[in-house]
């Protein structure tokens, strides 16, 4: 069984009750469930994580080399600023992909740039939680097991 690690950056936690307008009303428990629906019917493994802190969020991607065969982050507003981030993934040889709910792109011109996606096969973005599930096809399209 493939296994794979989605992980989610700073204030992630609060979606459903932060900028609405832009993110919408789903709560990171739903995306998570949907996340698992979609793992459980590809016969994926999924280890689901988020955190504010940058340190533990390296601690995660650098957890993938050695436990998982695919992954997929949300780094958040790190995206836009961490070159520590960017080189975690960097180390990494599993396949690994960059989402985000909204599309960075037409957006503030401080989000146009993404510093972390350089580390990563893919970006997909702007298709709201819908952005997850086709990142799990993706990854699961890359992983050669
Ligand atoms: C985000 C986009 C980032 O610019 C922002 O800082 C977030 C969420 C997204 O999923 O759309 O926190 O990563």
């Amino acid at each position: 069984m493939k296994k794979i690690i989605i992980i989610n950056g700073p204030n992630l936690n609060l979606l459903g009750n932060r900028e609405r307008d832009i993110y919408g009303d789903i709560s990171l428990q739903e995306i998570e469930n949907k996340a698992r629906e979609k793992c459980k019917k590809m016969n994926m493994d999924l280890f689901f994580c988020q955190s504010n802190n940058e340190g533990e969020l390296i601690n995660f991607i650098q957890s993938a080399e050695e436990k998982y065969d695919g992954l997929i982050i949300n780094p958040a507003a790190f995206t836009h600023t961490s070159v520590a981030l960017l080189d975690a993934l960097r180390a990494i040889s599993k396949p690994k992909i960059e989402i985000h709910l909204s599309n960075i792109y037409n957006r503030e011109d401080y989000r146009k740039i993404s510093i972390t996606s350089e580390g990563v096969n893919g970006l997909i973005c702007g298709f709201d939680s819908f952005s997850y599930i086709l990142a799990i096809e993706a990854i699961n399209n890359l992983i050669k097991v």
